[in-house]
């Protein structure tokens, strides 16, 4: 297949079409990633589900795949205009919508180290209806983001890679890495897990079980620990999961919602935003009201939820040594909660 890559400003834009879900199922079919080196070499590259749902890891750079997943993912963040009800500034969500998932973004910024999984249906007349995608680290190794600066890292390298007295601007005083609190570098990612990210459901389809049956379907299907645990075949000629679960940085109101889905909090490795004299934080708002950072950090259950008792889903990827850092953090007027860390176990 020949596949056109996006030139570098093609496709950087803000991409609110929700037409752009349906694809030609022709294109769609092309666009399935073929493993070579695949234990069932001759099978198809997706799979099939009951429903007439159909879910495969695609190139995410075939142009109209790109836009098909930008604009399900733009259209999505737009509920998270804090103008729409939502937790971000408009201005925060608007740049994420330009540089990462802008069809430029999907093509290029994830694509490399990510399988992109889509779900889709027959949507009549020969073409496609995507439904949901969710990205997962092709390696256990790799981190899509730290911060807003660093994207594709590989855990083992960051302190390699990663400069952390960098300055936020102009004053080398001024550190970019002292407005953030998150977990040391060497605990900052469960090992053996993949990153997700980007893990959607197309508007007018929520509700219908469709995240459950992504979730589900790759676990079923690519999760090697899963397919040996159950002895079942491989069914495609695509990648498995050789990892032993999922690992999310999720935005704080996800954290109910993969909790529902069978993800668990992992304890202890909040991201907390460190507000600066020199660098305020964009001011979150609810109706009229402002909230302050102790108000927001409370709303999501901080820093009541570590005053109780120990987590009942036990792991040796909580950081239990971390909880009195996030209680205090939590306590602090300039530190606000950026994100918890949830994970999800293949067995
Ligand atoms: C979160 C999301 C993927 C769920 O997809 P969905 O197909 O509508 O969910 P399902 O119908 O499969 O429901 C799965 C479970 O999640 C729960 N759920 C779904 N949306 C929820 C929400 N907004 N708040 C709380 N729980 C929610 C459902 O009640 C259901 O739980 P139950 O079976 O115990 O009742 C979808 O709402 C979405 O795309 N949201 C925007 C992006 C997002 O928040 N992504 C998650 C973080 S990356």
């Amino acid at each position: 297949m020949t596949r056109i890559r996006l030139a570098p400003d093609d496709g950087k834009a803000i991409n609110l079409n929700w037409r752009d879900r349906f694809v030609a199922t022709d294109i769609l079919r092309d666009a399935y990633v073929r493993y070579e080196e695949s234990l069932n070499p001759s099978a198809p590259p997706f799979v099939t589900l009951d429903d007439g749902l159909e879910l495969g890891i695609v190139h995410s750079d075939v142009p109209a795949i790109a836009r098909a997943i930008s604009s399900m993912l733009t259209c999505s963040l737009e509920d998270a205009k804090n103008e729409n009800g939502g937790h971000l500034p408009s201005a925060v969500v608007e740049r994420v919508q330009l540089e990462i998932i802008s069809p430029w973004g999907v093509a290029n910024l994830w694509g490399q180290t990510g399988h992109r999984f889509v779900l889709s249906r027959s949507g009549g007349g020969g073409r496609s209806e995507i439904l949901a995608t969710i990205l997962v680290g092709q390696s256990r190794q790799t981190i899509f983001f730290l911060t807003g600066r660093y994207n594709n890292l590989r855990h083992s390298t960051v302190e390699e890679e990663v400069d952390f007295d960098q300055p936020a601007g102009d004053d080398p005083d001024q550190r970019w890495f002292d407005l953030f609190a998150f977990p040391e570098i060497e605990r900052f990612k469960p090992w053996g897990y993949h990153h997700i990210a980007n893990f959607v459901v197309a508007k007018g389809h929520r509700g219908e079980r469709l995240s459950r049956r992504l979730l589900e379907g790759i676990i079923e299907r690519y999760a090697k620990d899963h397919l040996d645990a159950n002895e079942r075949p491989i069914e495609h000629g695509q990648h498995l999961l050789c990892g032993r679960g999922f690992w999310q940085i999720g935005d704080p109101p996800w954290l109910t919602r993969m909790e529902r889905l069978g993800f668990y909090l992992r304890w202890g490795a909040e991201s907390f935003f460190i507000e600066k004299p020199w660098a305020p934080l964009p001011a979150v708002f609810d109706g009229d009201r402002k909230i302050g950072n102790l108000e927001y950090n409370r709303s999501f259950g901080l820093p009541e939820r570590y005053q109780g008792p120990r987590p009942t889903v036990a792991s040796d990827e909580h950081l239990l040594e971390r909880l009195p850092e996030v209680i205090a953090l939590s306590e602090d007027p300039n530190a606000k909660l950026q994100y918890f860390q949830t994970m999800f176990d293949f067995c």
